[in-house]
């Protein structure tokens, strides 16, 4: 029995595998290294001891998909692989949809024929928009996002319901609020391509020298030091909720359909000034900036109420900010070996 993880060499997606084969999990992995590198799977192997199964091509490709399911035993699916730069889905749309949805279609459909249920569904806290009250619980009501990017989350959360609906599945979507952070080993992290979009990779880059300043969006929101706040998670931590939802999904031994919905995030909100002070002082080191205009886009501030993960999955956040940037750092290093 195997569980298909689709784009497992990507940020989230190799923490979660690192995760499941620690809980002894068979790891099949298809990813087309469109946003993630073929060493990440020997790290993974260094940091576990293990290779898990790898295909490298793109879930659009059917047919290749279909021998994947034909040759291994597969009993559920992390789905991770997406298109995921904000921006950018704003310039390519008909990419995002075709290539965020078209590939989970195809793994429906394969699920669909094999009669196989446990589909657990990377979201997002995109899905809220700016809501209205904080912090955010799951019957916080969902808005429609402006991002070609969120857009793909939601109806891909749509989607997902009906098929379980329909076919009787269990399913489990998954709102992540904002990931950051590496592996302790310093071995996996995020691997942005060109100019970092997200916070922490681009106050790395920058603390590195690697870029002159950081450009923070806007100091006038109403928030106390005028920063935008979000919640910042630490990817380990994501990760085991992966394990955590998985295991809980697959010990409902129902033929019943299973929708089941959690936030995960810490619960605490911190400005993106907060954000560089704690970068600085728990690595000492300076992160120079600027304040900009904000950024189209953005709302004010999202934070979880993640309680139901805990109740239900007996899961929750466990690393500080600070610890998280101090793994950042880590893995800025080792980056920086590599060229060596
Ligand atoms: N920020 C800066 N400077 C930067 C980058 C970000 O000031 O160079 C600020 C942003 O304005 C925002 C905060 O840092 O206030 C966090 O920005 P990120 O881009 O890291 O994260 P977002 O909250 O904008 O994005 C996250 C997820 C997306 C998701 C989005 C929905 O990364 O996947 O939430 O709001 F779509």
């Amino acid at each position: 029995m195997a569980i298909l993880v689709t784009g497992g060499l990507g940020y989230i997606g190799s923490h979660t595998v690192v995760e499941l084969i620690n809980n002894n999990f068979e790891v099949i992995i298809v990813d087309d290294l469109s946003n993630s590198e073929k060493f990440i799977l020997h790290n993974i192997e260094e940091i576990t001891g293990k290779r898990p199964i790898f295909y490298p091509f793109d879930l659009k490709r059917k047919e290749l998909l279909n021998q994947v399911f034909d040759a291994h035993d597969i009993e559920g699916c992390i789905n991770f692989a997406a298109f995921k730069a904000v921006g950018e889905s704003q310039e390519k749309p008909i990419d995002y949809y075709e290539n965020n949805l078209f590939s989970l279609i195809n793994i429906l459909q394969e699920f669909k024929t094999r009669k196989i249920s446990n589909f657990i569904f990377s979201s997002s806290c995109t899905v809220y928009g700016q809501a209205d009250k904080m912090p955010i619980d799951e019957n916080t009501p969902l808005k429609m996002p402006e991002s070609v990017y969120g857009k793909t989350k939601q109806m891909g959360e749509e989607i997902l319901k009906d098929f379980a609906q329909s076919y009787k599945s269990k399913i489990c979507l998954l709102r992540y609020f904002n990931p950051i952070g590496a592996h302790p080993s310093a071995l996996l992290g995020e691997l942005p391509i060109g100019v970092p979009n997200n916070l922490v990779p681009y106050v790395m880059q920058t603390a590195a020298g690697i870029r002159e300043k950081l450009s923070v969006w806007g100091n006038d929101y109403p928030t106390e030091d005028g920063t935008a706040i979000r919640d910042y998670i630490y990817v380990v931590d994501l990760a085991k909720a992966h394990v955590a939802a998985l295991k809980s999904l697959m010990n409902k031994e129902t033929e019943e359909t299973v929708i089941d919905v959690y936030n995960l995030g810490t619960g605490k909100g911190s400005s993106v000034l907060e954000v560089v002070q704690a970068f600085e002082s728990a690595n000492e080191v300076a992160v120079p900036y600027q304040i900009c205009n904000r950024r189209e886009g953005d709302i004010t501030i999202a934070y979880a109420n993640a309680d139901k993960a805990e109740r239900e999955l007996n899961w929750k956040s466990a690393t500080s900010l600070e610890e998280s940037l101090k793994t950042v750092w880590e893995w800025q290093k080792y980056l920086e070996s590599r060229k060596n």
